[in-house]
C-alpha cells in the first residue's frame, strides 16, 4: 500500500536524522543553543558581515553542527543569538556534503512561480503551517572567503532559501501567514508557554 510505504520511509528518515543528530552531539567541538520565538533577536535585521576571517569559517562549521544537532535543514545566525547575515542550509541533512550551502549577506535576485507548502522552524518548535513562497529563486551571496556566488533553488530548496533569508531580516514564517492563522499560532504558543512546554 503506497501510504504504508510512505510511512516507512518517513520513519526511516526520522531514525536516520536522529542518528546523525546524536553523532554530531557527541563529536561537535561547540554547539549553540537555538533560541525560540518571541526572543527579540529573531525580530531584528542581522548586520552585514564585513570581515571574512578564519573565525567566521569556524563559526559557520559550528552553525552546521548546531543545525544537525537540532535536526534542522536550515539555520540562521540570529537563531543562535548572533544578529548577523549568515545562514546555513542542507536539505539533504548531511547525506550529500555537496548540497551544503553557506550564505553570507544573501540577496534574492530573481524569483518565479508560486508554491504553498508546510514549513516549520527550529525557533518555533512543533508548529507547522503552509506558507506561500516563490517556487524558484536565484540568490546572490558571499561565501566564507567573501567571494560572491549565485545559487538557484526550486521547491524545498527555494523554501529553505527564502525561509532562512527571511530570518536575516527579522521575519519568521508565522509572519507570512494570514492574520487569523498567525493569531491562532501565537495563541497556541502562549498556551504552551503557560504550561511550561515552550
Ligand atoms: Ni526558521
Amino acid at each position: 500500500m503506497p501510504t504504508h510505504a510512505k510511512l516507512d520511509t518517513a520513519a526511516e528518515k526520522r531514525l536516520a536524522r536522529q542518528a546523525t543528530s546524536d553523532a554530531v552531539r557527541k563529536t561537535a567541538p561547540k554547539l549553540h543553543t537555538v533560541i525560540k520565538y518571541p526572543d527579540p533577536v529573531l525580530a531584528k535585521k542581522g548586520e552585514l558581515v564585513t570581515e571574512f576571517t578564519p573565525e567566521l569559517a569556524q563559526f559557520v562549521d559550528e552553525m552546521f553542527d548546531s543545525m544537525y544537532a537540532a535536526q534542522g535543514i536550515g539555520l540562521a545566525a540570529p537563531q543562535i543569538s548572533v544578529s548577523k547575515q549568515i545562514t546555513v542550509i542542507d536539505i539533504s541533512f548531511n547525506e550529500r556534503p555537496e548540497e551544503k550551502i553557506v550564505l553570507i549577506n544573501p540577496e534574492v535576485i530573481a524569483r518565479k512561480g508560486k508554491q504553498f507548502e508546510e514549513e516549520g522552524c527550529l525557533s518555533i518548535p512543533e508548529i507547522f503551517e503552509k506558507v506561500q513562497r516563490d517556487s524558484w529563486v536565484k540568490v546572490r551571496a558571499q561565501n566564507v572567503r567573501g567571494e560572491f556566488f549565485e545559487v538557484e533553488g526550486e521547491e524545498l530548496l527555494a523554501r529553505a532559501l527564502l525561509h532562512e533569508i527571511d530570518h536575516l531580516h527579522g521575519i519568521l514564517f508565522i509572519d507570512r501567514l494570514s492574520r487569523l492563522k498567525r493569531e491562532l499560532v501565537i495563541h497556541r504558543i502562549r498556551k504552551l508557554q503557560k504550561n511550561g512546554e515552550w
